[in-house]
């Protein structure tokens, strides 16, 4: 993980003067407190790596919390960005961040992997610190400034805003996985939720059908009208009546940035030092992804010792660099899939490994990015083998740095990029006789073949860049903020009438119908939190 060292302070004209606020959890970089003396270093997770660049080629200011809890930070620039903390209580940490962002919405979002929890606490929490960075959006934004909110952590921040300040322009964008009607259902808070994301204008997916599950739900819950991409809110309804857009835009990653270091010498030699360290077997394969039970880790290794195991790849001649960054480290489910990971590598090594000839080698620590894209240059085969992920920003890192168009990706079909990346190795991580047999193809497919389909990968990055990503969505955001009634064409009446008082009126069910058949539950209150 980089360092970051040179934080300045910003003073009172923080206040009400950006035309720009990006609002996420975490600031781009956390507090580090591990050594002599505290600094600031880049905060984990495919959302930062996404939204900093963005944010360092445009005037504004990102609003989010530090990592710590209970201190206090006053606004600071740190790379050109213009950075606001958010101070959580400790208590917070707990209800609002490990509990019910990343133990109830995170296995819910993620086909739940494992059980989501629901306890009413965690709730009154997540709505608390909402309503907490609502109003430091508020405080900050210019007048018709553009927020962008992002994530499953800050959902009600839409609607929140939007009743403070009707004059921002409001997008948000889900990183990860919005799940199919059925699931999200189950959520007690399910009809709070959708309307919180319904006071934006636009809000952003990451795959088609995520946004389809989001308006399905719209429709099943709070029988609200959808057309295409847009949903019609009706007057009464806690929110004043608009058009909000939902559709795909899916993330993308600095390809240029990437490239540029991918030719680097110094990281072309340390990618060759790797590959001396580990023994310059025939074939490194490479697997990087926070420490997640999403990411199919444990599957991928269960494939791989059982490859061994048959004799159909011999230990002489591959080895496995597995690097997992900490993550969520005092959650239960985290803590057993570390465990489970490191009995698996543990297992693997001991029964496969020879003196000089390791299978895994297990780095559960944060990079520099000049390290790993030396880990990207390094490796022959990567392993992306999430059982769901929202993008996995890491497939196309490694594809990025593949410019000599070697290398093979093994991509499960459950994560977002294997919209993009069509050209690599699918597999379902939950069959592991597919998950072995995508593995043995990569690692056996011939030169021109692995030349070919990363050509075709590449050349897919190349337009596919998370600056053009940013662009596409904040023109979209401008367009609806600046005249809605222009995205539907087609719309027969003009918007329902503002009326604070009218009741709520039922969507047409004929414009629902049209496009998935949707559900016709009536909202309900919540009932089953504990
Ligand atoms: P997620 O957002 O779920 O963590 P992504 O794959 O989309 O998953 O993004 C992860 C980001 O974190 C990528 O940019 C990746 O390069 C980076 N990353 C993952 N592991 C490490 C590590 N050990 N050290 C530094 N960066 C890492
Ligand atoms: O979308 C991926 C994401 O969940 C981000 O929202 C988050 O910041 C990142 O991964 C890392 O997780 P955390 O912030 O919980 O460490």
């Amino acid at each position: 993980m980089d360092t970051v060292n040179s934080a300045e302070p910003v003073g009172s004209a923080t206040y009400g003067d950006n035309d720009f606020v990006v609002v996420a959890n975490r600031l781009p970089v956390d507090r580090d407190t591990t050594g002599d003396s505290p600094g600031w270093r880049t905060s984990p997770g495919g959302l930062v790596t996404a939204v900093a660049p963005v944010m360092k080629s445009k005037e504004g200011a990102w609003i989010g919390w530090t990592g710590v809890a209970d201190t206090d930070f006053e606004p600071f620039t740190i790379d050109g960005m213009r950075l606001i903390p958010v101070t959580l209580s400790s208590d917070e940490v707990l209800r609002y961040y490990e509990g019910f962002s990343n133990a109830t919405l995170w296995p819910l979002y993620h086909d739940v992997i494992v059980p989501p929890e629901y306890h009413r606490t965690w709730w009154d929490s997540y709505v608390q610190v909402n309503e907490r960075f609502a109003a430091k959006v508020a405080e900050v934004a210019a007048e018709g400034a553009t927020v962008w909110i992002h994530d499953y952590q800050l959902q009600l921040v839409p609607q929140l805003v939007r009743r403070m300040r009707p004059d921002l322009a409001i997008g948000f964008f889900n990183h990860i996985p919005f799940p199919p009607f059925e699931l999200f259902a189950q959520l007690p808070w399910r009809d709070d939720i959708l309307r919180g994301l319904l006071g934006a204008d636009l809000i952003g997916f990451q795959r088609p059908a995520d946004a389809a599950n989001f308006r399905r739900a719209v429709r099943g819950r709070l029988n609200f009208t959808t057309k295409g991409s847009t949903v019609t809110v009706p007057s009464g309804q806690l929110l004043p009546a608009h058009l909000v857009r939902a559709e795909a835009f899916p993330i993308s990653i600095d390809t240029p940035y990437l490239e540029e270091l991918a030719r680097d010498p110094k990281i072309i030699e340390r990618a060759q030092q790797i590959r001396e360290e580990v023994g310059n077997p025939k074939v490194v394969m490479l697997g990087v992804d926070r420490m997640d039970y999403t990411k199919g880790i444990r599957h991928r290794l269960k494939a791989f010792g059982e490859l061994l195991a048959e004799g159909k790849l011999d230990v002489e001649d591959i080895v496995l660099i597995q690097i997992a960054t900490p993550s969520r480290e005092r959650l239960e489910q985290y803590k057993i899939i570390r465990h489970d990971v490191e009995l698996a590598v543990g297992r693997i090594n001991g029964e496969q490994a020879e003196v000089g000839s390791i299978a895994v080698h297990y780095l559960h620590h944060s990079y520099p990015r000049d390290e790993m894209t030396a880990f990207f240059l390094a490796a022959d085969v990567m392993l992306v083998t999430a059982l769901r992920d929202g993008m996995n920003l890491v497939a196309k890192e490694y594809v990025a740095c593949r410019g000599r168009d070697d290398g093979a990706l093994v991509l499960s079909e459950f994560t977002g990029a294997a919209d993009q990346l069509k050209s690599a190795v699918m597999v379902n991580p939950h069959d592991v006789g597919n998950l072995k047999a995508g593995i043995l193809e990569a690692v056996q497919m011939d030169e021109k073949s692995r030349a070919r389909r990363m050509k075709q990968m590449r050349r897919k990055i190349s337009t596919d860049t998370v600056s053009i990503w940013s662009k596409k969505f904040l023109a979209e955001l401008d367009a609806i903020h600046t005249n809605p009634e222009a995205i539907i064409p087609d719309r027969p009446a003009a918007l329902p009438e503002r009326s604070a008082t009218a009741p709520d009126r039922p969507a047409a069910k004929t414009d629902a119908r049209a496009e998935h058949g949707a559900g016709n539950t009536s909202p309900r209150d919540a009932s089953t939190a504990r």
